[in-house]
C-alpha cells in the first residue's frame, strides 16, 4: 500500500507560485497566488509558506518571479544578472536558519550564471528549474520515507515536533513522511505530536495533516514529553531539521534540544529526517548557525489575546541546536546517516 499525503503545499502554475496559506490552518485550507519577487519575501517572512524545504522551493520560484520581472526591464545580460544577483540576496534574507533556503536560491543563480543566452532563455531556464525542484522535493521526501519506515518498530508510538510534514515541504514531508512510509505497512503506529510553543505547528499543522491522513494522533503540550516516556509511551522520536553541521549538530524548532535530551535520559532513540539539502557544507558545528529571532508577540499573545503581564520580558528564539551525540542518526535520502557523522555526512555527500 502507498499511502500519499493529499496536500500540496506549493506549487508553480502559470508562471504563478501557488500556496498554501499556512497561518490559516488548521481553520481554513485556503491557497494564495503569489506573482512578485517582493510578494514571495513576505510570504516567507510571515510564514505563509514555512518549514526549511517548502521556503527553499519558495526561495527557487521567487527567483523565478524575479526573473520575470526583470525580462520586462531589460533584455541586458549582464544587468540583468546583476540585478537577480541583489534578488537573490533580498530572498535569503527573509528568513536566516533553514539553509535550503540559501540552497536552492544558490542552485537557481548557478542556472542563471551556466546558461549561455538570451535573458528570455535564462528567464525561461530558471522557471524550468524552479518547477524541477519542486517535483524533486516529492521524490525525495518518499525515499526519506522508505528509509525511515526501516527504523520504526511494528506498533511504535512515535514523538514528533513542530511540523516537518507535507506542509513543511512541497509534499508527503520528511519526519511525517517516515511517519507515512511507516504507517503504509503498519496501521498500528500512533503519534504523539508536541504543540511547539509559540507558533504551535504541532497543533495547528502535525495534527491536521495527520488527522487529515486518518493516522492514530495524540497531541501533548511541550512539558509532557519525559512524563510520557519514563511511561514508556514513546518508542522513538523523529523530527526534521532546518539546518544541519557536517559534524551533526542540528537545528531544529525551539524545544527540539529538550525533547532529545529527554529521550537520551530515557534510552529512546532520537532520529531527525532531512534531505541532504538541509546539510550547510560550509560549518563544522552547530555554534555557527544563526538563530532567528522572532517577534516578542508569539510569546505574549496567543490567538491575538494577551497572556502575560506589561512589563514582563520576553525572549523569542525560534531554533535551537541538537548537539550530535544526542541523535541516533540522520535519516537523508541516500540512507540513515549514523555516528560519526564527520564522515557519514562527508561520504554523503560526495556520493550526492
Ligand atoms: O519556523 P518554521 O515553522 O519554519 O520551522 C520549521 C521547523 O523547525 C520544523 O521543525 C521542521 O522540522 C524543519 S522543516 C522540515
Amino acid at each position: 500500500m502507498e499511502f500519499t499525503s493529499k496536500i500540496k503545499t506549493i506549487e508553480w502554475v502559470n508562471n504563478t507560485s501557488r500556496m498554501i496559506d499556512q497561518t490559516l490552518l488548521p481553520y481554513e485550507l485556503k491557497t494564495v497566488d503569489i506573482i512578485t519577487c517582493d510578494e514571495m519575501y513576505n510570504a516567507i517572512k510571515n510564514m505563509i509558506v514555512r518549514g526549511a524545504p517548502a521556503i527553499g522551493i519558495a526561495g527557487a520560484q521567487g527567483l523565478s518571479l524575479a526573473a520575470l520581472e526583470l525580462a520586462k526591464i531589460t533584455n541586458d545580460v549582464n544587468e540583468f544578472l546583476k540585478k537577480l544577483e541583489e534578488k537573490a540576496q533580498y530572498l535569503k534574507s527573509a528568513r536566516p536558519t533553514a539553509v535550503n533556503l540559501m540552497w536552492a536560491i544558490d542552485k537557481q543563480l548557478e542556472i542563471a550564471h551556466n546558461t549561455i543566452s538570451t535573458v528570455y532563455g535564462l528567464t525561461d531556464a530558471i522557471v524550468k528549474n524552479g518547477k524541477a525542484m519542486e517535483l524533486a522535493d516529492i521524490e525525495i521526501n518518499k525515499q526519506i520515507g522508505e528509509y525511515g519506515a526501516q527504523i520504526v518498530p511494528k506498533g511504535a508510538t512515535i514523538l514528533t515536533h513542530c511540523n516537518a510534514g507535507a506542509l513543511a515541504t512541497v509534499g508527503y514531508g520528511t519526519a511525517l513522511g517516515v511517519i507515512r512510509s511507516a504507517y503504509a505497512k503498519d496501521q498500528t503506529i500512533k503519534v504523539f505530536a508536541d504543540e511547539t510553543r509559540p507558533r504551535q505547528q504541532g497543533a495547528r499543522l502535525t495534527a491536521f495533516e495527520l488527522i487529515t491522513d486518518g493516522i492514530d494522533t495524540t497531541l501533548i503540550t511541550d512539558g509532557m514529553c519525559s512524563y510520557f516516556m519514563k511511561k514508556k509511551m514513546i518508542d522513538i522520536v523523529i523530527v526534521g531539521a532546518d539546518r544541519i553541521a557536517t559534524n551533526g549538530d542540528t537545528a531544529n524548532k525551539i524545544g527540539t534540544y529538550t525533547v532529545a535530551i529527554a529521550a537520551k535520559y530515557h534510552n529512546i532513540p532520537f532520529y531527525i529526517a532531512a534531505p541532504l539539502s538541509t546539510i550547510d557544507s560550509n560549518i563544522k558545528s552547530g555554534d555557527e548557525i544563526i538563530i532567528e529571532e522572532r517577534d516578542h508577540n508569539e510569546v505574549t499573545h496567543i490567538n491575538g489575546k494577551k497572556i502575560c503581564p506589561d512589563g514582563v520580558k520576553i525572549i523569542n528564539p525560534s531554533f535551537d541546536i541538537t548537539p550530535n551525540e544526542l541523535i541516533s542518526g540522520i535519516i537523508t535520502e541516500k540512507g540513515i546517516l549514523r555516528p560519526n557523522y564527520t564522515s557519514s555526512i562527508k561520504k554523503a555527500l560526495s556520493i550526492n
